[in-house]
């Protein structure tokens, strides 16, 4: 991958990085899928809403809130905007590739950050068979920095870190010593 092309794909993700979209919980959500990358140790949740569209179901909605670096960031933001108005059949097919088109092909080693929002995004969808009965449905779940905490703080003395002071979303960590 040349430098030129390295610094296109590094504008575009500091750019969805700066604004992201769609990020934070969503209280009236069909469906939340999370999942954790045995590569890197980082999060992402996923929460999907759906509507009935021409007869079809689709995506309505989809938001996200991730520990994970700016790579998962950009992608899960640039994903959950080309999700609205996908059939869950549609959505299921894209592969992480799929949701990160729009900033551009990742180098190799950034590719699972991509398959963390294709990880969420697939449990989501996976899930939402069970809330199909409106008394099923979410109205709230265990936050993600709690998850991470329970899983892994004692282990790794993981620091949250607010890179967006006056979001509700925690947005990226690090690891200290
Ligand atoms: Fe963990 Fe990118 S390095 S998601």
């Amino acid at each position: 991958m040349s430098d030129s092309v390295n610094d296109d794909l590094q504008t575009r993700i500091e750019d969805a990085v700066k604004n992201p979209r769609n990020l934070g919980e969503m209280k009236d959500a069909d469906a939340i899928g999370t999942v954790g990358s045995a590569d890197c140790g980082d999060m992402l949740r996923m929460w999907v809403k759906f509507k009935e569209e021409g007869g079809r179901k689709v995506i309505d909605r989809a938001t996200f809130q991730t520990f994970g670096c700016q790579t998962a960031i950009a992608v899960a933001s640039v994903a959950t905007e080309m999700l609205a108005g996908k059939t869950i059949a549609e959505a299921k097919s894209m592969s992480g590739e799929d949701l990160a088109a729009p900033l551009g092909a990742l180098p190799p080693m950034k590719i699972h950050c991509a398959q963390l929002v294709e990880g969420a995004l697939r449990s989501a969808l996976s899930g939402e068979e069970a809330l199909k009965e409106p008394e099923q449905k979410i109205t709230s779940a265990p936050t993600l920095l709690s998850q991470l905490n329970a899983g892994q703080a004692s282990e790794h003395k993981v620091k949250i870190v607010l890179d967006h002071p006056g979001r509700n979303a925690p947005l990226g960590r690090s690891t200290i010593p």
